[in-house]
């Protein structure tokens, strides 16, 4: 059997999420809102256990960084000061043809000329800003006086709190405020599944430093970052850094470094490591009139701190994760014969079920209540799912499609029927080399929890 393409593999990687519930598109019984997404009760686990592991290495497993969680509808004044409102817009182009609305950079040229990417049309307006803001208004007038933002990136609270957020957290430089949350961008043309949405959820630190440490810093940001993607089964072949050049960063950026992954629609950004210099302090410091400024106790002198800011995509880091883990091999089924399985290899850390427990045969009742003792006995320490119906192979290969790590089975060796010296243990299998090994019930959390924390 030949491998499937980088499409056809993007096609069964879309279709599976729909199917075995990870991923579904909004909306969806009425037709569908474009470049939005829900997440289903696989999905949801998935994100919560990247959303959760990344808090955890960023916040809880560092002294120098505190969390926030700052409100999405956002003062005008915010991103006036920030420049979102004057700039945060893509060039757009409209084809006369068929209508489509384009950013300038999906144009295709032949022989020179510029050409609609759909219909090859040539007859395309002139180029216009579009900002990519979504505006609403706050209170019962919606007039100018009171239009306020979704914000465009988790980034500006962290920025607006600066200075509560050091005050009561008493942190000395270097030090981070880390926030994951949504973030919603009108996008000219949302595409690639999730890749491009109209909402997402971002995982962004903003890292204050001394103007001295801040390239040092960058560097260091973006080995923490390569790793972090590494700890959750992303291979280094696939992340590539993209040094990106002069003209293509802010002007206010000293040095940025795109982290890139290899979908099957193309290497493209998973998160951004930026030195931002003082801007975004400087910016809100001129124009609130409060000042941002550090005092720094050794030196007696006032600053405004510097930031490297790493800022991660959930949804593109969980597309990443699903891209990275999809794999077909073989396998045999109930009969023997050999057959195609496909397999989600997530590592367990952040796999949405750690153990299916499967009691042998479902009529069976002693194998029953023994399984639903270890769902009990499991519960506590790991999400678990127990599955009673189907051919035990059938069983196995939907664990194994959603990626489930582990498998227990509850067989008769396991009430002693056979051989007295096996009571009371279970089959666990590996999702991965398929293997099985006999192991006490009473080892079962011992034997797991080192593997999926
Ligand atoms: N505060 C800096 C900032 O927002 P960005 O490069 O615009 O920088 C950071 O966004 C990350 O947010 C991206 O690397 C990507 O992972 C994610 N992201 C940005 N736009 C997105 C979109 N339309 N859909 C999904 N994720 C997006």
């Amino acid at each position: 059997m030949s491998a499937p393409s980088d499409a056809q593999r993007m096609e069964k990687i879309v279709s599976l999420c729909k199917r075995r519930g990870f991923i579904f598109q909004s909306s969806e019984i009425y037709g569908g809102l474009n470049g939005l997404w829900d997440y289903g009760p696989l999905g949801v686990e998935l994100k919560r256990n990247l959303k959760n592991y990344w808090w955890r290495v960023t916040v809880h497993e560092r002294d120098d960084v505190v969390g926030l969680d700052g409100s999405i509808l956002t003062h005008p004044a915010v991103l006036k000061a920030s420049g979102h409102v004057e700039g945060f817009s893509d060039p757009m182009i409209d084809c006369r043809t068929c209508k489509a609305h384009l950013r300038l950079d999906q144009l295709v040229e032949k022989k020179g000329i510029k050409q609609c990417p759909s219909c090859g049309g040539k007859d395309l307006t002139e180029t216009r800003q579009f900002n990519l803001m979504f505006e609403t208004h706050v209170g019962a007038a919606a007039d100018e006086s009171s239009i306020a933002y979704l914000r465009p990136e988790t980034a500006q609270s962290i920025f607006v709190q600066f200075k509560n957020v050091l005050e009561v957290s008493r942190k000395k430089l270097p030090f981070g405020i880390a926030q994951i949350g949504k973030a919603f961008r009108n996008e000219i043309n949302p595409r690639n599944f999730t890749f491009r949405s109209r909402e997402f959820e971002q995982m962004e630190l903003e890292y204050f430093c001394r103007p001295e440490q801040g390239m040092e810093l960058l560097e260091y940001w973006r080995e923490e970052r390569l790793k972090f993607y590494e700890s959750i089964g992303i291979s280094r072949a696939n992340l590539h850094v993209r040094n990106v050049p002069d003209e293509e960063r802010a002007f206010y950026s000293k040095g940025t470094y795109d982290i890139e992954y290899d979908f099957p629609f193309g290497r493209h950004e998973l998160e951004g490591v930026a030195y931002r210099s003082d801007y975004d302090l400087s910016q809100h410091q001129k124009a609130s009139g409060k000042s941002l400024e550090y005092f720094d106790e050794e030196t007696k002198e006032k600053l405004i701190p510097h930031v490297v800011e790493p800022s991660a995509g959930v949804d593109r880091t969980l597309l990443a994760l699903i891209c990275e883990a999809y794999a077909e091999d073989q396998a045999p089924n109930d009969k023997g014969e050999m057959e195609t399985r496909t397999v989600l290899r997530f590592h367990p850390r952040i796999a949405p079920i750690k153990c299916a427990i499967f009691p042998l045969l479902k009529n069976k009742e002693p194998l029953v209540v023994k399984a639903k003792e270890i769902v009990q006995l499991l519960r506590p320490h790991m999400t678990v799912f127990y599955d009673e119906s189907g051919a035990i192979g059938r069983r196995y290969r939907r664990q194994d499609e959603i990626g489930t790590p582990f498998g227990v089975t509850v067989d008769f060796e396991t009430l002693g029927e056979r051989d007295a010296a096996l009571r009371d243990t279970v089959t666990l299998r590996d999702r991965d080399s398929m293997k099985q090994k006999r192991v006490a019930i009473k080892d079962l959390v011992e034997t797991l929890t080192p593997r999926i924390r």
